[in-house]
């Protein structure tokens, strides 16, 4: 994939992993870090909670059906939105805001490449920027699934099989993007939390220019 070219947003930082890694618990860890620091931020997340964000949810529930295609391109729409909309990603980059978002391309590429195939998802998302810092919480399929399997809901891609094709096809996309300007950030997310969030903490505050945890 031509990854050279796409320009990468400062001060925007993307968390991803399977389901279960651990990211959202992390994402409210830095947005209280964050502001006990005084330093400007959003934290966000894809699917976002816009009307866009609120069909993907749906579909994702089983509530709504869709082609894994559609579902696909309601992915895209939703993130065009969360960049580009008002109060968006762009909008708060561009006041100099730090930027956290709870998953976004990388995720497409990974789970719509595994129902789509990889042509669709790559078209689909070329044109999105990147972020300036990519941490990827890894863990084992057990680890993760039995996280999974301790909540009231699941959503339609929260089974074992699925999980296993999802860790290794985020492999395979870190590894397309290992010469991009962005630059990634690998966690073990099996550590205990402290430990997880201190590698965190050490990866945005290298970004923010600043320690942000006291
Ligand atoms: P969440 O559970 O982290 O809120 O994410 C919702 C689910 O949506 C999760 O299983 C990952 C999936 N997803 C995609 O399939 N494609 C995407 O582009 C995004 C952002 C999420």
């Amino acid at each position: 994939m031509e990854n050279t070219m796409t320009p990468t947003l400062k001060r925007f930082i993307v968390l991803e992993g399977v389901d279960g890694a651990g990211t959202t618990t992390q994402l409210r860890r830095l947005d209280e870090a964050l502001a006990r620091r005084g330093i400007a931020h959003l934290v966000t997340c894809e699917p976002t909670p816009l009307p866009t964000g609120r069909l993907v949810r749906q579909v994702l529930k089983g509530e709504v059906d869709a082609r894994p295609e559609t579902l696909a391109r309601l992915f895209s729409a939703d993130r065009h939105e969360h960049l580009y909309g008002p109060g968006g990603v762009l909008e708060c980059l561009g006041r100099g805001d730090v930027v956290v978002s709870d998953r976004y391309l990388f995720s497409s590429l990974v789970y719509q490449g595994i129902d789509c195939g990889p042509e669709l998802p790559r078209l689909l998302n070329a044109a999105f920027p990147l972020p300036e810092l990519l941490i990827y919480f890894d863990l084992p399929v057990e680890v993760s699934m039995a996280r999974v399997e301790r909540r009231a809901e699941r959503d339609i891609f929260e089974h074992r099989t699925f999980q296993e094709k999802a860790r290794a096809a985020y492999e395979a996309v870190l590894a397309e993007y290992a010469d991009s300007p962005m630059r990634i950030v690998r966690l073990d997310a099996s550590l205990p939390l402290e430990e997880v969030w201190a590698r965190v903490a050490v990866a945005v505050g290298d970004l923010v220019g600043a320690g942000i945890v006291e």
